[in-house]
């Protein structure tokens, strides 16, 4: 029992001897946009659309605020431990130092179901984008090979999503230089395109369709909020870079809570102009912004939001697939998982044989399973993930051995213990399928625990 609950002291993380120590170099800004760059995605392009159609109706906009407001305390809560202790790993190295082994494998392999199922539903989305835009250029792609498994349909695979997981998987493990450069390009290219939407969008919304406002009641929305809770995921990707932070104590949060902020806004216009141009009914479609473009016969920016969208996602489908390939390696370093994943290319210093295992078994799940499907399991694990950083908060206060001066959340202990509840009350908003899916991947996660980790831990030693 005692060893299931070991920790990992914050002194051998913070000042690990012999290890290379990586470089500070990043500013509040270059957070934020690292920031947006791993938040705006599949979600604002999609999600508003079929999600106002079958649950919320144009009052998706409350769904998208719900979201924001849970994420924000969950996003204090984040920034509480990347400033106090700023070390890699996010929540499962937060839960290592104050919950103790067993949680903190639970915890990781929540993330991993995250990081995991996130770049499979970008990727599907990404596809469903591409089809729409490859069409505008008279190329038909067979609907049997662009949409996940179903006998119904009559669809089998969806080979785009597929392919563009190897595509990405096979930069990553180039090794990518460049990836700030690049990264700041796209995140450009994706804003301008949600700005270029609402901006064009406005002049068309007739208000006569957003009543009723809520035609499915406040159940639908708080359903909603669950499912759309997608599209802010990604911001607890920038605790990921705390090591590489200047000054984190500040930094952290700013960095944090900030691009929170920027895209809260961005998604709430988006929805209201959304619905505000197209009666919700219509919108249950795999392209739903470039379609209310269409719809108003804008076809030419319909085509620019397109392209910008195909391209602007890849940025979420690197950084998803980045913190997967190395959250295992961070298992691996533990002992939690066997060697093979922290293995680095020896010119290229990157774990290819990782990225390579991750992109395989990544790439199934995109082929054969829907969107929707996809995305709620995600923000269950991401859910439990929060839960437990918030929870985390209450111990690391206790612990007086930590290093004093960082940003610490407002109205403590209220505001992580309401953290933690809001959490609770998305996860029971998630549907049946979800919660057994979630719960045969949790089983196998303790399974493995209990064969490989407990005993290969390295504080076994
Ligand atoms: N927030 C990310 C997206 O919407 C996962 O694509």
């Amino acid at each position: 029992m005692k060893n299931l609950l070991r920790k990992k002291s914050i002194d051998d993380l913070l000042h690990k001897k012999g290890s290379i120590q990586l470089q500070k170099t990043m500013g509040p800004f270059d957070l934020m946009l690292l920031g947006v760059g791993a938040i705006v995605g599949t979600g604002i392009f999609i999600l508003p659309g079929t999600v106002s159609a079958q649950h919320a109706g144009p009052g998706i906009v409350f769904s998208f605020i719900i979201a924001a407001i849970v994420c924000a305390l969950a996003a204090l809560c984040y920034s509480e431990f990347a400033s106090t202790v700023p070390v890699t790993g996010s929540a499962y190295s937060y839960s290592y130092i104050v919950f103790g082994e067993i949680v903190a494998w639970f915890v990781g392999w929540a993330l991993l179901l995250e990081y995991g199922l996130a770049t499979a539903a970008v990727a599907t989305g990404w596809s469903g984008y591409f089809v729409t835009l490859v069409e505008g250029f008279g190329i038909h792609l067979p609907a049997a090979l662009t949409n996940s498994f179903s006998v119904e349909n009559g669809t089998y695979i969806n080979l785009p999503a597929v392919i563009i997981i190897f595509v990405i998987g096979s930069l990553l493990s180039l090794g990518m230089k460049e990836s700030t450069r690049f990264n700041a390009i796209l995140v450009a290219l994706k804003i301008g395109a949600v700005l270029l939407f609402i901006l064009v969008g406005v002049f068309y919304v007739k208000p006569e369709n957003w009543s009723p406002f809520l035609p499915y009641g406040m159940s639908g929305v708080f359903t909603g909020a669950a499912l759309v809770f997608f599209a802010y995921l990604g911001f607890d990707a920038v605790s990921s870079a705390a090591e590489e932070v200047k000054n984190p104590q500040r930094n952290m949060p700013i960095g944090i809570i900030g691009s929170l902020i920027i895209c809260t806004i961005l998604y709430v216009a988006v929805s209201l102009v959304l619905t505000g141009i197209v009666p919700y009914q219509q919108l249950n479609v795999a392209d739903p912004v470039a379609f209310a473009m269409k719809f108003v016969e804008q076809d030419w920016v319909a085509g620019i939001i397109s392209l910008s969208a195909v391209i602007g996602m890849l940025t979420v489908i690197l950084v998803m697939m980045y913190g997967g390939t190395r959250l295992l390696m961070a298992f691996a370093r533990d002992g939690l998982m066997p060697k093979v994943m922290k293995e680095l290319h020896p010119k290229r210093k990157t774990p290819m044989k990782n990225t390579f295992i991750f992109t395989m078994i990544i790439s199934i799940f995109a082929g054969f399973i829907p969107l929707g499907t996809l995305a709620e399991m995600v923000n269950m694990g991401t859910l439990i993930a929060f839960i437990f950083v918030s929870a985390g908060i209450i111990y690391l206060r206790k612990n007086k051995d930590l290093p004093n001066g960082g940003f610490k959340v407002p109205f403590y202990p209220i505001l992580p213990i309401v953290s933690v509840l809001l959490c609770i009350f998305l996860i029971s908003q998630l549907s049946a399928h979800t919660w057994i899916a979630c719960g045969i991947w949790f089983v196998l996660g303790i399974i493995i625990y209990f064969i490989y980790g407990k005993r290969h831990s390295a504080l076994n030693k």
